[in-house]
């Protein structure tokens, strides 16, 4: 019996979680999605096209493999059926490559606007959601009102109607209390039209393998197939051990990948944990590493830090050692990826948070909640102020940059298999 693998990210997202799964797809039969759904971005580079995916897996690109949107995944029927043309188009037929969960939960129109309702509701405590349903979507699951993939090959419409009228319950009743506090009442405009697109786009998904994934996946591995299992998010936005409130509604971590294929935990191999050389976030929550200053500026301008969903600038600070670790311990982390090394490049030092100064206290490890008395300690190492991009072999890195590398493995306690040095495919080095 083989042991499936994942992959996932260790901040708050956009690791260079689809690069790397593109880049290991080879070495894979079946390529699967386990958690989130389209607030996700992953984007992908190669032969000078670039793809960014948010529902489907990305596996896709390589050939031959099988693609799975996992039972754990949220799906929204128009903004799948937009991803599959869009690939279609770009000569990516996925009928026979990508095949989808019944058990995965369905994101309605009216969850994109509860979406938006409940974060008008939180007004400056907002946790800056990417507004496409995905909170109310696992909120229906887990209060066990929410419609399946599944359910739309058996008198769907009906099934509709009552999470229709349910929602529109619900959005009367924040629009009440919004206007009731001065806000702003979220608008029902278009909402049929949406409907009926949604509707269009349901016929279109029953055109897709829509399987019992649990069976198929434990199945394959029992025929010695390999599985990689691909996060969304990063484990900072877990569910259960992110920065609470403000992370995503599902679990990012690998846990997640046992519910989210019904992969038993025994049937876990390697885990490959994802992080920047630096760190980013979107959206609001504590970021202790933040800078506000040039250098997070330089940052985001040299790494083109703005989301692949939404278009927002991403925060941009140190690397933090003390997270990692904190989502290294959580994932069991056999092997680190590295990624984004080249954005560093022109920097003079570099800096990494090693500890939290809390009221005075040094700790090293991920306190309860992160506030503004948790301060940052950093270590300052000797920047390698060289061009990575054109390094293609480990023999090539500077040795500043493996110092950097060899203190980071020290820090973290977990070996550096790979490191990335642009956005292309081929820019990733392995290292022995
Ligand atoms: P994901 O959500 O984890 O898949 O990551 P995103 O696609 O949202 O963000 C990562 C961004 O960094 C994408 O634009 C990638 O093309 C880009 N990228 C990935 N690896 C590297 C790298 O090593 N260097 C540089 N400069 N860019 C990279
Ligand atoms: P990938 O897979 C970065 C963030 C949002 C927000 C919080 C909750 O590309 O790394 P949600 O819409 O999930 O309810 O938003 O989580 N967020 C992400 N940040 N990368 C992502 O995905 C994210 N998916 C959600 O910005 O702060
Ligand atoms: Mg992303």
């Amino acid at each position: 019996m083989r042991k499936a693998d994942i992959l996932l990210g260790l901040q708050w997202g956009d690791e260079g979680k689809g690069k790397m799964v593109d880049f290991l797809t080879p070495k894979y039969d079946i390529i699967a999605r386990f958690q989130g759904g389209p607030n996700a971005g992953h984007t992908l580079e190669f032969e000078g096209q670039k793809y960014v995916l948010r529902s489907i897996p990305s596996g896709i690109f390589q050939g031959g493999k099988i693609n799975l949107i996992g039972n754990g995944v949220v799906l929204d029927p128009v903004l799948f059926r937009k991803e599959a043309e869009e690939l279609a188009q770009s000569g990516h037929q996925l009928h026979d490559c990508l095949y989808i969960s019944k058990k995965a939960h369905l994101i309605l129109p009216t969850h994109r606007l509860l979406d938006q309702a409940n974060e008008a509701a939180k007004g400056k405590a907002k946790i800056g959601t990417t507004g496409k349903g995905i909170g109310p979507t696992y909120t229906d699951k887990i209060s066990r009102n929410g419609l399946r993939v599944g359910d739309i090959l058996d008198r769907f419409e009906e099934k509709y109607a009552l999470a229709h009228q349910r929602h529109m319950e619900m959005i009367y009743s924040l629009n009440e209390a919004a206007v009731a506090k001065g806000g702003t009442p979220v608008s029902l405009d278009g909402l049929e039209s949406l409907e009926q697109e949604w509707m269009q786009a349901i016929d279109y998904l029953r055109q897709f393998h829509l399987i019992d994934s649990e069976h198929f996946v434990n199945k394959a591995l029992a025929q010695d197939q390999t599985i990689l299992c691909e996060g969304a998010q990063g484990s900072l936005l877990d569910v259960d051990f992110g920065s609470y409130p403000f992370v995503t509604s599902s679990n990012t971590i690998c846990a997640g990948a046992c519910t989210g294929l019904g992969i038993a935990p025994s049937r876990i191999g390697e885990v490959y944990g994802i992080f920047k050389a630096y760190c980013t976030r979107v959206g609001s929550g504590p970021f202790p590493t933040e800078l506000f200053d040039e250098t997070g500026k330089k940052i985001r301008y040299i790494g083109h830090e703005y989301g692949a969903v939404t278009g927002r600038e991403r925060r941009c600070g140190w690397i933090d050692l003390v997270a990692l670790r904190y989502t290294i311990m959580l994932n069991g982390v056999t092997q680190l990826l590295m990624m984004k090394s080249d954005v560093l490049d022109t920097f003079p030092v570099i800096k990494a948070c090693t500890a939290y100064r809390i009221n005075g206290e040094l700790t090293r490890d991920f306190p309860f909640s992160i506030d503004e008395n948790v301060e940052p300690v950093y270590e300052e190492l000797p920047g390698w102020q060289t061009d990575l991009t054109h390094c293609t072999k480990q023999e090539e890195l500077p040795q500043a940059f493996i110092n950097y590398v060899n203190f980071l493995e020290r820090e973290l306690n977990t070996p550096i298999k790979i490191i990335s040095v642009g956005p292309d495919r081929e820019a990733t080095i392995w290292r022995e």
